[in-house]
């Protein structure tokens, strides 16, 4: 801390940085308590070109280097997926607090060695789901859990962005061809189901499709379909891809329904009532995400790394426990991130038709591939139970 902000670092300066991470950081109510203090990419152009958007900050190509002599007391980690686990690893050997974007990971086995690691230096790692504050989800779990619909018994979720987003240039690295829909955009309705419901997956089976985002270039799936089985014998559908045709009502299409004992839920997280005819074409705008009030960013955007910071600020005058705060240890992400690859792996264990383009995956039960990932010691504390 320098005096009484918080001075941290950036490693990754990509398309979210711009998007979401630099507004929170200089033009939110969260910036009066927070100092960037050094910034880090492995591109120097990239460096150079967003130097300027960050005042007083150092420039690093070599994460190790700014954790060593930027004197900060935490991290952002905004690199591509595949890219997050030495760097958190190496900022919580360094003494240093996290906020990661998700997922948390792309392995079981460093999502367990991230929480055991964070769990056992007392430091926080807080991965960005930010679609846990989003207004709408957090009415919808006060009343979900507050039993206002009894018990959950189906949920049907969606998200699914325009193929402009793996095909089309917008990302600064090579994180579409090493992602997938799952990684992308799954493990947000992983998080947030999970958030709103309180439920936990005991199984898995999915399909995917490999059709118009290779023939463009990228070697990933179009899009993803996965059928859990929840702890309370609940089933929830989440469907997720990146190959809507150009034109999509939203770069993201999104929303949910929940089938419950006494009620019937269905969200609409794209059209938010606001039909936008422009020369983007006949668009939905979601002021949820980002939005100003005076001089101040706020939306979900800016508030989850925003909150995420706080919480470090608030674990550097009084620790957290793993048992009062686990997904400030990142619990959270190790459950997004063992979601994300049991659907890998029914991928990988399953058949393909129409000449490897279609993929039926086989039945993954969650405990016995968390217990084959990391061995049943280390998988006991993580373990779910059947209601
Ligand atoms: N919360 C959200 O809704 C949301 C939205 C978009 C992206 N994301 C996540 O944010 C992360 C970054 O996404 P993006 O769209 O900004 O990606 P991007 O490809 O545009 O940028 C990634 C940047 O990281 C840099 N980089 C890669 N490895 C590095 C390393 N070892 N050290 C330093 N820099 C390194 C690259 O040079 C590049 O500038 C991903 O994990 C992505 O899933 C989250």
């Amino acid at each position: 801390m320098s005096g009484d902000k918080l001075r941290f670092g950036l490693v990754g300066l990509g398309k979210f940085v711009e998007i979401a991470h630099l507004p929170c950081y200089y033009e939110t109510a969260y910036s009066d308590h927070i100092e960037l203090a050094g910034i880090c990419d492995l591109s120097q152009a990239r460096l150079d070109e967003l130097a300027p958007r960050c005042p007083g900050a150092e420039t690093y190509t070599d994460h190790k280097k700014m954790f060593a002599e930027a004197g900060i007391d935490a991290v952002v980690i905004v690199t591509p997926d595949h890219a997050h686990t030495r760097i958190v690893l190496d900022a919580l050997d360094a003494g240093l607090d996290v906020v990661v974007e998700k997922p948390l990971c792309m392995l079981t086995t460093e999502a367990v060695d991230i929480v055991e690691k964070a769990r056992k230096l007392g430091r926080l790692v807080v991965v960005d789901f930010h679609k846990r504050f989003d207004p709408v989800h957090l009415a919808l779990r006060e009343r979900v859990l507050g039993g206002h619909y009894g018990a959950v018994q189906t949920a049907y979720s969606w998200m699914q962005d325009e193929i402009t987003v793996p095909c089309g240039g917008f990302f600064k690295s090579d994180l579409a061809a090493k992602s997938s829909p799952v990684w992308f955009l799954g493990v947000h309705f992983f998080d947030v189901m999970r958030f709103i419901t309180g439920l936990e997956p005991i199984e898995v089976r999915a399909t995917a499709y490999k059709d118009e985002v290779p023939a463009q270039g990228v070697d990933t799936y179009d899009a993803v379909k996965a059928d859990f089985i929840m702890n309370n014998g609940a089933s929830f559908t989440f469907v997720v891809s990146w190959n809507l045709p150009k034109g999509a009502p939203a770069l993201t299409v999104q929303g949910m329904t929940l089938q419950c004992a006494k009620g019937h839920i269905a969200l609409d997280t794209t059209d938010r009532g606001w039909r936008d005819l422009s020369s983007e074409g006949n668009r939905c705008i979601n002021p949820n995400f980002l939005h100003r009030l005076g001089k101040n960013y706020r939306g979900y955007a800016v508030e989850s790394p925003g909150e995420g910071l706080m919480e470090i600020i608030e674990h550097r005058k009084t620790p957290f426990s793993p048992k009062t705060h686990p997904d400030s240890f990142a619990l959270n992400g190790l459950y997004a991130t063992l979601m994300g690859q049991a659907v890998d792996a029914s991928l990988a264990a399953g058949t393909t038709m129409r000449d490897g383009h279609a993929l039926v995956g086989a039945t993954i039960n969650i405990n016995d591939f968390l217990t084959e990932q990391v061995g049943a010691d280390r998988a006991k504390p993580f373990l779910i139970s059947i209601e």
